[in-house]
């Protein structure tokens, strides 16, 4: 029986993600995600997810380090960069040099945990500074060094905007990496459980996720939520925004979702992050609209068991931390390729590759005709 949007289907068995949609409930690897954030790093979560269990002090101090060792970019790829159009879409950008890894690192052995490993460690190291390098070479400007010295979040910041960040700005942004790091069958994670189903090399399959992801039905939506509010402008503008979209039928960025039916818990959770922002950096008007849209919208949309999603606040944080509009899914692709490369070592351990079928609705068999026989017009 078609299934649009495969909703519904299971289509693998995981033990990575566990997702309460009715009680907005989200755990990595049976650890709640709230405990997480408030706990662990990004990189001790990256662990946890993509190898099982939390990491013992040895473990994740070799991860590090190896992560540390591997942040740099070959000349070859930021030569690459700089010449993408400076116009380009920081994502298409991610996309193109991403999938460049493969180049360079070409030898496919996926049934090797050392070979597997090197491409965690890759991946997760050299994400962030390609994302980094775009935003420095499309101003024109050469990109930063990752510094040794500064932890995971801590250094792309200082890639980022050429400072060193303050320890609340980091530690608040590596909070927001945990949140984004992992969901279970979204589309980007099943694009790169399709693309590992084939065996090929792990940096095809983030590049598969990448282009997934950048959508404004996925990740997208974050940049479009600010697009949004801005174009509200004002709380009390809010009600006729909602009114008007709902008639028109079109989507309210950063509502809605296929598995929740409540409020994200994420969204909690990054609406906490933003205020401790504001109360440290002042706050930014823009929130009140962002809380007036999403009163407003609970009587309108509630009901369907439309509420925010992950996209809805993010950007408010992002923002806070100086960070451009445009590289808002860039960071969400940073944290999910944790989540990615979980489901790429999870596919590859019972793989079966993916091929469903379909319900043909089109001609029944036909002969050719000549071009001469063929209506005029
Ligand atoms: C992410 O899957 C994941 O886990 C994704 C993610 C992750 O961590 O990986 O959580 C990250 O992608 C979050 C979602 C970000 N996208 C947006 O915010 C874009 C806006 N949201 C919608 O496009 C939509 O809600 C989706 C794409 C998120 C979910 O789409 P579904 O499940 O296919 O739902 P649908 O489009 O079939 O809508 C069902 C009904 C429709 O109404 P009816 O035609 O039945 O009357 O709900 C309505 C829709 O019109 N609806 C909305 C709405 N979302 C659904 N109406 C207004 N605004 C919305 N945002």
């Amino acid at each position: 029986m078609l299934r649009p949007g495969l909703e519904g289907v299971p289509v693998t068995q995981s033990a990575i993600c566990d997702i309460d949609g009715n009680q907005g409930e989200l755990n990595y690897r049976g650890y709640p995600i709230a405990e997480l954030a408030a706990k662990s790093s990004f990189l001790e979560t990256t662990f946890l997810l993509i190898w099982g269990e939390l990491p013992s002090a040895s473990q994740l101090r070799d991860f590090e380090e190896a992560i540390q060792m591997h942040r740099r970019l070959s000349f070859r790829v930021r030569d690459m960069m700089k010449c993408f159009p400076a116009s380009g879409h920081p994502m298409d950008a991610l996309q193109s040099s991403a999938a460049s890894l493969g180049l360079f690192y070409s030898r496919r052995a996926i049934d090797d945990p050392e070979y597997i490993y090197d491409a965690v460690v890759r991946l997760i190291a050299k994400i962030p500074t390609m994302v980094a390098a775009f935003q420095l070479i499309r101003k024109g400007e050469d990109p930063i060094r990752p510094r040794d010295d500064l932890p995971y979040s801590a250094n792309f910041l200082y890639m980022l905007t050429e400072k060193e960040p303050d320890p609340l700005a980091a530690r608040v942004f590596d909070r927001c990496l945990i949140l984004h790091a992992e969901h279970s069958l979204n589309a980007s994670t099943f694009s790169a459980r399709v693309t590992a189903s084939t065996l090929t090399d792990p940096y095809a399959v983030i590049a598969s996720a990448v282009g997934t992801l950048a959508g404004p039905l996925h990740g997208g939506a974050n940049e479009d939520v600010i697009a949004m509010l801005e174009e509200i402008n004002s709380p009390d503008k809010a009600k006729a925004y909602l009114e008007r979209a709902i008639t028109k039928k079109t989507k309210i960025m950063g509502f809605g979702h296929r598995e929740y039916k409540v409020k994200d818990p994420r969204a909690t959770l990054l609406q906490s992050f933003a205020e401790d922002l504001f109360a440290r950096f002042g706050t930014d008007e823009m929130y009140n609209v962002a809380k007036a849209v999403e009163n407003e919208a609970s009587p309108l949309l509630g009901p369907k068991g439309i509420y925010p999603n992950v996209d809805f606040y993010s950007g408010l944080v992002y923002r806070k931390l100086g960070i451009p509009r445009d590289l808002f899914t860039p960071i969400f692709a940073i944290s999910r390729v944790a989540g990615w490369l979980a489901h790429w070592r999870e596919q590859l351990s019972a793989n079966r590759i993916f091929r469903p079928t379909q319900i043909y609705t089109g001609a029944k068999t036909r002969t050719w005709v000549a071009l001469d026989e063929r209506a005029k017009n």
